[in-house]
């Protein structure tokens, strides 16, 4: 039976040390959080967001606006916020039509890491804004003693939010990990998935990782958050805790750390600009 990742344990240790940081500032970091429309997981993130930034000292605002908003309304709002805000996000999804408007959120106040700058800036191994859910894999990995310096890692999924950001971070100089990233048109994905000293899931299907796809010891990061009739589940099926060594939880896994890295995003842009 494999050992729990607690990533809501990971992701406190991380709270306290930024409520120290915040205490110590003379203005509260500023975030504005954009939600358009009414998508039920989004009110759920964005709920656990407000929690976490009301317990770090964070000046979170809500701006929900109807699905209706139209592209003007969008950019006149990220203007004015761009110029009030340490950290601005537009909670995903959104209308297609609207999408354009990520990239009007200053790369300085892009705390989600998604603007093509802070992507740029991923790929040359300069420091800027880095994706919540990478950034909190990284972190869960060397907190839970899982330093990935050599290990081959085995990633599913090459979304540009988790999975295509991850195999930048965990490839770079000082990281060092082997990545072998996998999609959806990856040829036997079961055989790749076998290599993996540390496996990552991040399609979004649920119970897809099957334990026969699981080298004996492995470690498993579950990033998938799929609302099924038996509740909230992850990518990776319950049967893989028979052969890790190690597994990351859902929930209380990599979503607690995708909060706290936002949180320490917001921290990092309050302090420097
Ligand atoms: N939707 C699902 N995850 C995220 C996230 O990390 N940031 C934003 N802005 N939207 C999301």
């Amino acid at each position: 039976m494999s050992l729990i990742i607690d990533g809501k344990k990971i992701a406190k240790e991380i709270e306290i040390e930024l409520t120290a940081k915040v205490s110590s500032m003379e203005n509260a970091p500023r975030l504005s959080v954009v939600q358009i429309g009414d998508d039920p997981a989004s009110a759920s993130y964005i709920k656990a967001k407000a929690n976490a930034a009301s317990r770090v000292g964070i000046h979170l605002t809500h701006h929900h606006l109807p699905i209706e908003t139209s592209i003007e309304e969008l950019k006149s709002l990220v203007n004015d916020l761009n110029e009030s805000e340490d950290g601005l996000i537009i909670q995903l999804p959104i209308p297609k039509k609207l999408e354009p408007v990520l990239e009007m959120i200053k790369p300085e106040n892009d705390v989600d890491g998604f603007h093509s700058e802070n992507l740029g800036k991923l790929v040359q191994g300069i420091s800027g804004m880095t994706p919540c859910t990478p950034a909190g894999i990284i972190e869960l990995l060397y907190r839970s003693g899982n330093d990935p310096e050599g290990k081959h890692v085995v990633i599913v999924g090459r979304s540009t939010i988790v999975g295509t950001p991850l195999s930048l971070l965990l490839s770079q100089k000082g990281v060092d990990a082997t990545v072998t990233l996998c999609h959806s048109r990856t040829k036997y994905l079961e055989e790749h998935c076998k290599e993996a000293d540390i496996l990552v899931a991040a399609v979004g299907k649920a119970n897809m990782i099957t334990k026969d796809m699981v080298k004996p010891g492995a470690i498993i990061i579950d990033v998938g958050v799929n609302r099924t009739s038996e509740g909230l589940v992850g990518d990776v099926s319950t049967e893989v805790k028979e052969v890790a060594s190690q597994i990351t939880p859902v929930p209380g896994g990599v979503g607690p750390m995708t909060v706290v890295m936002l949180m320490s995003n917001t921290v990092k842009s309050a302090l420097e600009n």
